[in-house]
């Protein structure tokens, strides 16, 4: 037999690991909903430009992680490393902007992919909570913002966050800071890394991300970003900072946050986790406001500003800090069959209590009764119904309470009724 093999940095989700998943998602769901954000769903592929024209062609997702590929029809066509492009792309393509909703506010969940090199948290493949918000400028939305996403991971019982923010400021001051980091590093770079080298030239302001000489002495005296800040992008974050105290949630300004996708401005903010083993440091949550991104893709002088989660890290984290609760794997009922003829009836009896909100399961196979009481047993059942030649003839079904250890019959004609007041 082929034995074939996942790709490698993708997983399989089944069984519980499914189940967290699926918590997690719900659990944003019904969280932003409160925000009002309502969903988007856009393809998970777009054309290559979409993301090469804003994610910026020398950040390391657009130089080196895309999974790119020319299509029959020849056009090159990507599996969408991230969310924002796309739902800019689909903001403008439907004209929403037009709308006169001041505020136009969207989630989105699901799959991206990155070439990146697998290891404790980074995948090939992985999925994002994310949400986008376009048409208003005011420091009111940007902590509004990063409030919906510190209040999630309360809802999500996640601890040890560190929340990180920084303003890049507007266009004039990054060209400003980019600039003075280029004069700064350019005397220092002989001793950086092959990476800084590069960033040096392309986007100096990247360096300040570089994980290899994050801790040298060139790095941390290196000019700040608060320095190069115009008057106006100060007062903004400023009042970022002063709604966020308002909202009593805990910041620490980074002035080394830099993001690793050039479309952001002003505002820029990440989640990360505090512990004492290799999870130190890992983001579960980054995002930040980009107040050129609608216009370069041809649309109005429109700012927008959102984050997102990474699902998988975000359910690591859970497992790891044990904050899942009771995980519900039970089945409601299994029905048992004697013999042939009861199999069928508990297969018709399945059926009534299923189309009745009451999980069921049943067994196919002619398996002896042992084996029917494990399936019961594999699948956490409450109940056990068991249906023999005697429970036919008399229109009745056994039914075993597997947590208190009784057994009662019920007739065909209650059995429902006494069925569903148990579940009440
Ligand atoms: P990002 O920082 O590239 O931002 O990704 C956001 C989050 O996705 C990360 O903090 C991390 O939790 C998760 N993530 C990223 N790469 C991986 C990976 N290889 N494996 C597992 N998880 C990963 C963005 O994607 C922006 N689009 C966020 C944003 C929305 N900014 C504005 N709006």
């Amino acid at each position: 037999m082929a034995s074939y093999q996942r790709v490698k940095g993708t997983q399989d989700f089944y069984g519980v690991d499914i189940k967290k998943m699926r918590i997690i998602e719900n659990t944003a769901r019904t969280f932003l909903d409160k925000y009002q954000f309502t969903e988007i769903k856009t393809p998970i592929f777009e054309h290559t430009e979409v993301f090469a024209r804003s994610v910026g062609d020398e950040s390391d997702i657009v130089s080196k992680e895309m999974y790119t590929f020319l299509d029959k029809g020849n056009r090159s066509i990507t599996l969408r490393p991230e969310g924002t492009a796309a739902v800019v792309r689909s903001f403008l393509e439907n004209k929403l902007y037009a709308s006169p909703i001041a505020c136009t506010k969207w989630y989105y969940v699901g799959p991206m992919f990155r070439y990146e090199r697998p290891q404790a948290g980074r995948f090939r493949e992985f999925n994002q909570f994310g949400v986008e918000a376009f048409g208003v400028d005011s420091p009111l939305l940007d902590a509004d913002i990063i409030a919906s996403a510190y209040f999630l991971l309360q809802e999500l019982k996640i601890e040890q966050v560190k929340l990180k923010i920084n303003s890049l400021g507007d266009f004039a001051s990054r060209n400003a800071y980019a600039k003075a980091l280029h004069d700064y590093f350019s005397h220092h770079i002989d001793t950086m890394c092959h990476d800084c080298k590069r960033r040096l030239a392309s986007n100096p302001l990247r360096i300040l991300d570089c994980k290899v000489d994050a801790h040298t002495k060139t790095m941390k005296s290196a000019p700040k970003m608060q320095h190069y800040l115009s008057e106006e992008s100060k007062k903004y974050f400023e009042e970022v900072c002063q709604m966020l105290d308002l909202l009593k949630i805990d910041y620490l300004v980074d002035d080394n946050l830099v993001r690793g996708l050039d479309y952001y401005t002003d505002t820029v903010f990440e989640f990360i986790i505090e512990s004492d083993d290799a999870l130190n440091g890992l983001a579960i949550c980054a995002g930040g406001k980009y107040a050129t991104l609608v216009s370069s893709f041809g649309g109005p002088n429109m700012p927008g500003i959102g984050y997102a989660f990474g699902m998988e890290r975000l359910s690591m984290i859970k497992t790891q800090q044990n904050s899942w609760g009771q995980i519900d794997t039970t089945t409601d009922v299994v029905v048992i069959g004697l013999d042939e003829a009861s199999k069928r009836e508990a297969l018709r009896i399945a059926n009534i209590l299923r189309v009745n909100q009451i999980s069921c399961e049943v067994d196919y196979k002619n398996t002896t009764l042992k084996s029917q009481f494990k399936l019961a047993e594999r699948l956490e059942a409450r109940f056990i119904m068991i249906i023999g030649e005697e429970e036919r003839l008399n229109n009745v079904v056994t039914i075993k309470d597997v947590k208190n250890n009784t057994q009662i019959q019920v007739t065909n004609d209650t059995l429902l009724k006494y069925i569903e007041e148990l579940f009440l």
